[in-house]
């Protein structure tokens, strides 16, 4: 072997122990930079003839060409090399599925109330809103329920900051204080027309929202859903009471043969009262009296808060649980699932 087919080998050698791409830049001007092996053999011919130089000078070239064939052999190697730790390093999982924005929908309490709002709507009743933290006028004394009547204790009252000792402020224990708050508005509205006896237009309306007890269970939540309903005119009867909220029921859960059943009752607000039963003909809870609302004919000193004559303007009210109405019509057995805000259950009502 002569000394160029050593310096090749070794050359090959130097490049593969070269584990990174500086090491073999090193190794490189070692035989082809300024100072390497090749460039001085190069070099030392300028004193030969010019046979021995042709013949050299060809042996060298191979040489070098062989050198430089192996360190680009090297490169590439490396660069493979560098490129698939790096790889490796990011890898992607391309089969995970990507990330998406779930679609949206509307809580199934929700639903429900949309569906109130339809049904009432489609009869003719407006839709009212009302303050969550409330007066305790409105929500007890304005409606026949003065301190210390005993009624007040069927309710567990969350009772907030602000109002006096004798007046507390509260968090409203049904939606019935919007029987007051509406009315008046409405009566205000049309006081002239009142007082000059050409009579006002009905009030006829429905306050859905926000209610608060001191209760939990799996039937009870301290945050519960109620949708009042108010219809006061010179006629108005529990006759209207009665054909207004069957056909409500029969049309909100989709079934004719639903049965209604109106239990007497107490309410301050309302006289006589009653508690309203459904029972479905058929299906699972087929045979079985389920409550859904109280109800009644407004009480003459509802009446005459409402700034009305009692002699003159009549009506009824009904007070009934969303609820309760989803849980039945989706057959949902606990309360608190509706305000879990576990995503899996709610999104089965999308
Ligand atoms: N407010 C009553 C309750 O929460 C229900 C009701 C409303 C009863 C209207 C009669 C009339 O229990």
């Amino acid at each position: 072997m002569n000394e160029l087919d050593t310096l090749v080998d070794r050359a090959r050698n130097d490049f593969a122990q070269a584990a990174t791409p500086a090491d073999l830049e090193n190794a490189k001007a070692r035989y082809l930079g300024k100072a390497g092996r090749i460039t001085e053999l190069m070099k030392g011919m300028g004193a030969l003839s010019v046979d021995e130089k042709k013949s050299l000078g060809a042996s060298i070239n191979l040489a070098k060409q062989a050198i430089e064939a192996a360190l680009a052999e090297r490169r590439q190697a490396l660069a493979d090399a560098e490129m698939q730790t790096q790889l490796k390093a990011e890898a992607l999982d391309v089969t995970l599925p990507g990330r998406q924005r779930g679609a949206g929908g509307l809580h199934p309490v929700s639903l429900t109330l949309e569906r109130i709002e339809a049904i009432f709507g489609s009869m003719g009743f407006d839709v009212a809103e009302g303050p969550e933290i409330e007066s305790d006028w409105f929500n007890f004394t304005a409606l026949n329920t003065p301190e210390d009547h005993p009624a007040r204790s069927m309710h567990d009252t969350f009772y907030v900051e602000g109002g006096s000792a004798k007046a507390p402020n509260l968090l409203r224990t049904h939606t019935s204080p919007m029987q007051i708050r509406h009315a008046v508005q409405h009566v205000k509205r049309h006081r002239a027309a009142i007082d000059a006896d050409a009579g006002m237009p009905e009030i006829r309306v429905i306050a859905p929202g926000r209610t608060y007890r001191v209760d939990s269970d799996a039937t009870h939540s301290p945050m519960f859903h109620q949708c009042e309903g108010l219809w006061i005119g010179e006629n108005v009867s529990f006759k209207d009471l009665k054909v207004v909220f069957t056909d409500f029921c029969r049309t909100f859960f989709e079934n004719d043969d639903l049965v209604l059943r109106f239990r007497p009752s107490f309410f301050p607000f309302t006289e006589p009262s009653a508690e309203i039963d459904i029972q479905f003909p058929t299906g699972p809870l087929a045979g079985r009296w389920l409550e859904v609302a109280g109800s009644g004919q407004v009480h003459p000193n509802v009446v005459r808060n409402m700034g009305l004559d009692p002699e003159r303007y009549i009506g009824f009210a009904f007070g009934m649980g969303p609820d309760r109405l989803t849980m039945l019509r989706y057959g949902v057995n606990d309360l608190r699932l509706f305000f879990d805000g576990d995503v899996r259950f709610l999104s089965q009502f999308r």
